[in-house]
Parts: structure tokens; sequence; C-alpha cells
């Protein structure tokens, strides 16, 4: 290998550890499939900014019935890998190139130069499918062939190296391979850990509300509420998708209250309340100092905080109150407005509406809610009133509405 091949080689191999550091540290927010792993692997390791690559790449992969292999040609541009044809069905047998690398005993990357095998470049154009070569426009000259094995095993194939296919070519382009199957292992990986996480965490916060009957839902419309707030008040894609998932986490603290406080008919006695009043610091406490539940603990900790610094049990005022705490509090004041609870009946969405508008007894919403969250909900309330009916069997509202609650001092 020359000088300037092997320094070539440094710099490409110093690019793919350094996209594999970036990939692993934006992993758990990403979510790959083999394809865009492809592109963006091989695009941006091959492609442009005076890097030495093809001009051309297939990508096939196996069907399921093993016989043959389908796939696309793309082109390299700007380190984007953009599609030059529609899906080719090819069988590796009578593909030169594919045949290298996939049949038994191949193996598992070459590169060919069409004077190392032909004795003019139009006849190598016959070793390979009349589709590939029409999808790389210029004459195939060299290529690089090499084995993955991803979700099923397939190649890639790079044509059309400036000058000659190398040996070295063929190690960044089998590096580039490598990478992508590890990245899709981890990321399967993390998408089940996720999915057990989030099954986890579901089955603690229905495990508080079983000892409420009538709040069956309302840990999951919670969810669904806070989410569309944060969406709607143009927070990011990461943070909507956090609270959507850690509101119904909000009460968790309430397994520690005994059932008799939780389902009281009466008015709490003030050491009933003070020992509701530490359902916050005690979901802080269950949910501990991961930091994957950061979100989670922060809404546990201050759903119950006021805007006007009058809430519990930090008495923080305004934006000291985390947003996540602000956004549920609204999540939860309207669900719990919304719900028959063993305090009061359940009201229409019109009549929580007059509710968030101009307070009760016990809401005053300029002095509780944060004006910004609270004008989010305004402009889609209705997207709350459709996911509350959407969520329960359809109830109707017996006699005269009573939009008052009937205890002042039950907890919402
Ligand atoms: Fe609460
Ligand atoms: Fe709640």
């Amino acid at each position: 290998m020359s000088l300037e091949l092997c320094h070539m080689a440094l710099r490409q191999t110093l690019d793919l550890v350094a996209l594999t550091d970036q990939t692993l540290r934006g992993f758990s927010r990403r979510k790959f499939t083999s394809d865009e792993l492809h592109r963006e692997v091989l695009g941006k390791l091959l492609g442009g900014n005076g890097r030495r690559g093809p001009a051309g790449i297939l990508i096939a992969t196996e069907g399921p019935d093993c016989s043959c292999c389908s796939g696309r040609v793309f082109h390299l541009r700007q380190e984007q890998l953009v599609e030059r044809s529609e899906v080719i069905s090819i069988d590796p047998g009578s593909s030169y190139a594919m045949s290298l690398v996939q049949l038994e005993g191949g193996s598992e990357v070459v590169a060919v130069n069409w004077m190392d095998i032909c004795g003019s470049i139009e006849e190598f154009q016959n070793f390979f499918h009349p589709q590939v070569v029409e999808a790389m426009e210029d004459p195939i000259l060299n290529f690089v062939a090499c084995r993955i094995r991803v979700d099923s095993p397939g190649v890639i194939v790079a044509f059309n190296y400036p000058g000659r296919a190398t040996e070295y070519d063929a190690d960044v382009l089998r590096s580039a391979a490598v990478m992508i199957s590890s990245l899709l292992t981890v990321s399967s990986g993390m998408r089940e850990t996720e999915r057990a996480f989030n099954y986890t965490i579901e089955a603690l916060a229905r495990a508080c509300e079983a000892a409420e009957p009538d709040t069956g839902n309302h840990i999951v419309r919670v969810n669904r509420y806070a989410g569309a707030l944060a969406a709607n008040m143009g927070f990011n894609l990461a943070f909507v998708q956090d609270i959507a998932i850690s509101a119904q986490m909000h009460d968790v603290g309430k397994i520690r209250i005994p059932v008799e406080i939780l389902l009281k008919q009466g008015p709490l006695t003030p050491k009933e309340m003070q020992l509701m009043r530490q359902h916050p610091a005690y979901g802080a406490e269950i949910l501990g100092a991961s930091a994957r539940l950061n979100v989670a603990r922060e809404i546990a900790l201050s759903h119950h905080e006021n805007w006007d610094g009058t809430g519990y049990p930090k008495r923080l005022r305004g934006h000291r109150i985390p947003i996540s705490g602000r956004i549920v509090k609204v999540a939860d004041v309207y669900d719990a407005l919304r719900s028959r609870r063993s305090y009061k009946p359940p009201m229409s969405h019109d009549e929580a509406m007059r509710v968030l508008r101009e307070g009760d007894s016990r809401i005053d919403p300029a002095a509780h809610f944060d004006p910004a969250v609270l004008a989010a909900f305004f402009k889609i309330d209705h997207m709350f009133d459709m996911i509350y009916d959407s969520s329960i069997p359809k109830i109707t509202l017996k006699g005269k509405r009573n939009g008052k609650a009937n205890n002042k001092t039950s907890p919402l």
C-alpha cells in the first residue's frame, strides 16, 4: 500500500471511529433500520470531502426464499447515497460480483479491476446485471464486493473507484459493513431494553392507581395530554416522547399512602392531608437517582407546585417549577375535573373548561398554572376532550351537572 493510500486509510478509519462515537452518543434516541444505517454510514464514509470513494453502490439482501437477492443502486452525492434504480432482483449465482462473496466458500470481501479478468471494458459489463450497468450510467471499471450480515444476509458492491479498486478500499468497505452490523445488533438490544423499561414503569404506575378504581385510565390519559401539550408548545421530539411516558408516574408516591385516605369520602383531617401531601416526595424517592427517570422524578416532585408559590412540597414559584411539572399539572387537573372521584362527580368538557378559565372554590387558574401552558391548553382543549372520550366507555352524566367540587380539602 502506498504512503498516500496509508494516509487515506488512517483518515477514513478515524472518520469511522468518529462516526461510531457520534452515533453511539445519540443512540438512546435513535431507532435504526438497516437501510438507514447503510445510507448514513456508507454515505458519510465513502462520499465527498476529499475522501476516496466509489461512484455507485449496490446494496442487496437475500429474499425470504433465499433464492435471489434484491436491492437498489445508489450514487454518492455530497455524502448522501442517492437512489439510482428501482428494486432489482438478482440471482447471486449469475452475478460475478455477488457470487465472489455470496456463494459458499466465497471471500468476505474482494476488490476486482476489469483488466484483471477481461480483455476489454465492454466484456467486463457482461459480468453484471443489466439493470445495475444501466443505473451506473458510466461503464463499470472496477468494484469491491463485501458480504454483509444484517437483518438478512446480503452484499454491498461498490463500483468505480478512481483508478483501481485496491485492498485498502476493500478494508474500508468491510469496516463499514462490520460497523453497520454491530450498530444494528446494539440497536435491537436497546429497543428490547426500552420496551422492558416502558413495560416496567407502566406496571408500576398502574399498581399505584389500583387503589383508586375510578382512575383506571387516568395515567394513560395524562401521558397523552402531556405529550400533546409539550408538542404544541414546540418542545423537541425527545422531550415530547419523554414527558409522554413519564407523566404517568406523577402519583407513584401514592403507593405509600394508606388506601383509607386515598378513598376517603369526606374531607381529610389536617393530619391526613399532611400525609397525602407527602406523595410527591415519596414518588421522587421511589423513582430514585436514575438519569433515565429524571423527567419522571421532577414531575412526581413538582406536579402540585403552584405558579404563585403556594403549592407543595417545596412552594416553588414560576419558572423554578420544572416545565414538565407545570405541563403535567394542567393535564392532571383537567383529567381530575372530568373524572368521578370519591369526593366529586365527573364534569363535562365545557364545565371543566369553565373551571380552568374562571376558577372555582379550589382552583385559581391565574395563581396555580403557568400562563404559557394554560394558553397552549386553550388552543388544543378539543384534543383533551377527544383523548378523554376515546379512553372510556361513554358515561352519561345524570341530572343537573354539578361543576362544583363538594370537598374543599380533597386533593386532585
Ligand atoms: Fe399527585
Ligand atoms: Fe393524577
